[in-house]
């Protein structure tokens, strides 16, 4: 078989780069590899891989179904002779999105089933900011002292990204049931069993809230606590500067990312794809069971007093009348 190169990330607990490997051109025994590779670290960066769409989608594929693939995460339109237009201004929708993935979180836990995994593939990068800094919600959990695994051992929370995009930075979109801003809040635990290795993780982010049993100003700071407390040591987070033809790809399930400010005026092409996960243990619940309806009512309760809260904040003036 052909033989990869694996090298951990130094000074971090997970992560790897992988070099002498094709991810356009690969055989089911080196795939294996990266499999079990990506599972025990938890992240990989692939280095000069140049992928072109129709790869990303397929070495997507290989993990499971997608929820999208080979999709341009610009901040400008892709033309149909391949080219990017004008950067799209901050205050649409697109970018007001796209700010709001700059705080800590795991991709679609504000779906019914949460992702897999994501990859996006570098194309056109910017010289300062942009990057992607990813944390270890595994080592996070692990380094928990026993009485705060006890207490968050058997707590869920509602993941709805209506609710980070007005608590991070004020924007209240119309909302849509074809949308992701769809009215629904889904339940989670905060503690995650991974389902293919195992391993317990801290499972929050910014899209988390309304912790059942829990007062709001507890429940809040209960996850504002973890959530700090994973990103405190140095060791569990990684920042990747991006170089073109980069890939990198992280397990959603063990993981937290966001993407770091830059000028936005500026071209930064990324070509994403998203592995959707097994509903057989990253289901939390369709709109259809009756148990959505608890997550709808935590949502317009909570949205109500952000509402208030956020009226300062950068979005805040601008959309609250849209509702
Ligand atoms: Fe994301």
């Amino acid at each position: 078989m052909d033989q990869i190169t694996v090298s951990p990330i130094t000074g971090k607990v997970f992560g790897a780069l992988v070099t002498d490997v094709d991810l356009g051109n690969l055989g089911d025994d080196v795939f294996a590899c990266i499999k079990s590779t990506f599972l025990e670290f938890g992240f990989l960066v692939f280095p000069g891989q140049f992928l072109a769409e129709e790869s990303s989608i397929a070495f997507g594929e290989r993990f499971g179904e997608l929820e999208f693939g080979g999709a341009p995460m610009a901040n400008q339109q892709k033309l149909d002779d391949g080219s990017y237009g004008e950067a799209f201004p901050l205050e649409t929708q697109r970018m007001r999105t796209n700010v709001g993935n700059e705080a800590w979180h795991t991709d679609s836990t504000y779906k019914p089933v949460s992702s897999k995994c994501s990859m996006l593939s570098a194309v056109i990068v910017t010289d300062e900011g942009g990057e992607t800094e990813l944390a270890d919600m595994r080592a996070g959990y692990a380094a928990l002292d026993q009485a705060t695994k006890d207490r968050i051992d058997t707590l869920c929370a509602f993941h709805s990204t209506q609710f980070s995009q007005a608590n991070d930075v004020g924007d209240f979109p119309p909302q849509d049931k074809n949308s992701i801003y769809h009215g629904e809040a889904y339940l989670r635990p905060l503690v995650k069993t991974h389902s293919e290795t195992g391993v317990k993780s801290l499972f929050i982010g910014r899209h988390a809230f309304g912790i059942p049993g829990l007062p709001r100003a507890e429940s809040r700071a209960l996850l504002r606590s973890l959530l700090s407390f994973v990103v405190a040591d140095e060791a569990r987070v990684y920042r990747h500067k991006w170089c073109p033809g980069d890939t990198l790809l992280w397990d959603n399930r063990a993981l937290l990312h966001r993407a770091m400010p830059y000028e936005y005026s500026k071209a930064r092409v990324l070509i994403g794809t998203r592995v959707a996960g097994d509903p057989a243990t990253e289901l939390a619940y369709y709109p259809t069971d009756p148990a959505a309806q608890a997550g709808r009512d935590a949502l317009v309760a909570e949205h109500d007093l952000l509402r208030e809260e956020t009226k300062d904040r950068r979005y805040g003036a601008t959309t609250a009348a849209q509702l």
